[in-house]
């Protein structure tokens, strides 16, 4: 079931990261900053967004999209809604850093039906389809049935997280979080796209990730990739937009406690 969706977003997604490669490490980035000068913006990520609602109109004209570059766009009244990151991670990909993807979600009555994730460089790709199990494949191999990794303790646990484009104006900015799991995990890893990092955690690369303050485009596919692999994703505060933590359910919980503003240090995890 909605194979179809999955069979034309993933030629598309390769498609849109030819057009970021040509752009990967060479001076015709044309960077530009959104809300302040953490939040960046390239000339890729709107080539890329224009390119996406193009083939989605041209294959579904009845649909509708939300993209971050370009907001929402297409028929309004319809049920269908195409959830966006043409570019997640472009502080990476303004680097040259090779961690960044395109996150590609369709919703059907507000529920994720399919998503796809694809680093462009990394040449990895996740798929996902609901109640059809979550898949990967990279350096063009097949693509393989992925399940979240099954630790039980944080202290054998890599983790990832991230840092919201206010941190420089809201001291409730997840340093207080993360100088409290630190000491607890084998190591944190801050990789820089939100659905790649998703994505680790359902192929079981990452152990756990958690991060607030994000958008839909985020998230959306990746979310739904977790859920596939057996994992869980848990909507920890719902004050500053979107607030995940995701990981196999006892790593879950056990961020949760940590992250939690009552935590005591003393206390068992
Ligand atoms: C960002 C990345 C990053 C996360 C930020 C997101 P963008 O997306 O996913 O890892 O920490 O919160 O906004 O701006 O590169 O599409
Ligand atoms: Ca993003
Ligand atoms: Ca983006």
């Amino acid at each position: 079931m909605y194979q179809e969706y999955i069979d034309f977003i993933v030629p598309l997604a390769k498609q849109v990261a030819k057009l970021q490669l040509s752009y990967f490490r060479t001076d015709r980035l044309g960077i530009e900053t959104k809300s302040n000068i953490s939040d960046v913006v390239t000339r890729a990520d709107k080539e890329s967004e224009e390119l996406i609602a193009k083939a989605i109109f041209e294959k579904y004209p009845d649909h509708k999209i939300l993209g971050e570059e370009g907001g929402f766009r297409g028929n309004e009244d319809s049920q269908c809604l195409w959830v966006v990151d043409p570019l997640d991670g472009t502080t990476n990909f303004s680097q040259g850093i090779a961690i960044f993807s395109i996150s590609i979600a369709l919703q059907y009555n507000g529920e994720t039906i399919a998503g796809v994730v694809y680093a462009p460089y990394l040449d990895e790709l996740f798929v996902a389809t609901k109640g059809g199990g979550a898949y990967m494949a990279y350096h063009g191999g097949e693509l393989k049935k992925i399940h979240v990794a099954g630790k039980k303790h944080l202290d054998s646990s890599v983790i990832a997280t991230g840092f919201p484009y206010d941190k420089v104006t809201n001291p409730d900015n997840n340093t207080k979080e993360t100088s409290r799991i630190v000491p607890l995990v084998r190591d944190l890893r801050r990789l820089g796209s939100a659905a790649h990092d998703l994505c680790c955690v359902a192929s079981g690369i990452l152990d756990g990730y958690w991060e607030m303050s994000l958008k839909i485009w985020d998230v959306c596919a990746g979310i739904l990739i977790v859920e596939e692999a057996g994992g869980e994703v848990l909507h920890y505060r719902d004050d500053r937009s979107l607030s995940v933590i995701a990981g196999n359910e006892t790593i879950v919980r056990q961020i949760e406690k940590i992250i939690s503003p009552d935590w005591n240090p003393n206390s068992k995890i």
